[in-house]
């Protein structure tokens, strides 16, 4: 037997075995290449075919093209089996029980806050009011000066404030939502009636009953002839419709910088009745917010004249109004994202 034909037998021999040996199709191609590619020692009997006789040249063709039809069909069968070994592994990796139960994902809901703030401000926008907003880093004008605290003022000590960029800045985190009332003022032409919910900063460390962040609810009125008697329906009518129909309300005495009057303004305890319980101190009445009418030195700094113009201003905390009306206990509740209690809130 010639020397080409012993290689050719070999090399095909060698070929099948590596193709029954390899276990992946990328083991497959390489038993491929080595047995047909370029480089392959029967390509190389190939090239050497020109050197031999015609009968040598006869018998050393057929037995190549029969080593190679050997080799494609077992190349093929292998395929084969691979092929579907592999989608059967693939099958069972990537199975999926279409008779499990699907997850289940909880819908979203807003946080009780911003619940509370949309009704409170819708009690208002029916009344006719409108919804103004302000920065919440202030410039010192706009959270004091203009509201009728000047810089040595002692109401300023009221509001312990968070300066943002040391105690020699003049930017404040904003210690209350009045300063919406001057830039509400600013915009606009008179008459004007609007409220300004938002989040308001103090150094007020973490309590029952106070958060250094917390929100509040602005509400300013100035037209012609406005009066302490405006003041009172509309925060009437508020109460009411927060706290029930049958609601009073009871301005007390107080003082703010950027009112004259001023007043404390209560409702009856709504845990109570007006009977006299712990979260009222016996008294009946709760406090819910500080109002008053709008001193003359505001309204000049909203470049309003207080000749022609007078108002009332009310402000109030919401997570206060929260604690009364729904009620909640600790004011932290509201502050630590636990989704057992935001979920007693359902919208
Ligand atoms: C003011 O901030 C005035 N700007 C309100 C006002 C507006 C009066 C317009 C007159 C006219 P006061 O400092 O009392 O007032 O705060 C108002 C409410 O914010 C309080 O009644 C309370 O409900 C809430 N509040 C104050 N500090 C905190 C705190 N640390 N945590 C939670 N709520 C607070």
């Amino acid at each position: 037997m010639s020397e080409p034909i012993v290689v050719i037998q070999e090399q095909t021999a060698a070929a099948l075995e590596r193709i029954a040996g390899a276990s992946t199709t990328a083991e497959l191609r390489e038993a491929e290449v080595a047995a047909l590619g370029r480089k392959a020692p029967m390509s190389q009997v190939k090239a050497a075919l020109a050197q031999a006789g015609p009968d040598e040249r006869k018998q050393i063709g057929r037995a190549l093209s029969e080593a190679r039809a050997a080799i494609e069909s077992a190349l093929a069968e292998r395929e084969g089996l691979l092929r579907s070994a592999e989608d059967a592994r693939a099958m069972q990796r990537d199975r999926i029980d279409v008779t499990l139960p699907g997850r289940r994902t909880p819908p979203g809901r807003p946080h009780p806050i911003s619940m509370m703030i949309e009704w409170l401000v819708d009690v208002f926008v029916g009344m006719g009011f409108s919804v103004a907003e302000g920065p919440e880093i202030e410039t010192d004008w706009f959270n004091f000066e203009a509201l009728n605290m000047h810089a040595d003022h002692p109401a300023r000590t009221m509001q312990d404030t968070m300066f943002v960029q040391g105690r020699e800045s003049t930017l404040v985190a904003r210690t209350h939502t009045s300063p919406v009332q001057i830039r509400s003022m600013l915009a606009t032409d008179g008459p004007l009636y609007i409220v300004a919910p938002g989040r308001t900063y103090r150094r007020d460390p973490f309590d029952a009953t106070h958060s250094p962040v917390f929100h509040q609810i602005e509400g300013l009125a100035v037209d012609r002839d406005v009066s302490l008697a405006d003041l009172k329906g509309v925060l009437t009518e508020f109460a009411r419709a927060v706290f029930g129909p049958k609601q009073k309300v009871r301005l007390r005495p107080s003082y703010f910088p950027f009112t004259e009057p001023s007043a404390e303004v209560d409702v009856i305890c709504p845990r109570c009745g007006g009977e006299g319980c712990g979260p009222c101190s016996r008294s009946g009445w709760m406090e819910i917010m500080g109002a008053g009418m709008v001193h003359p030195n505001v309204l000049r700094s909203g470049e309003y004249d207080p000749a022609e113009w007078s108002g009332f201003a009310f402000g109030m905390g919401i997570e206060r109004i929260a604690m009364t009306a729904w009620p909640v206990g600790d004011i932290r509740n509201l502050f630590e994202n636990d989704l057992r209690f935001l979920g007693r809130f359902a919208g």
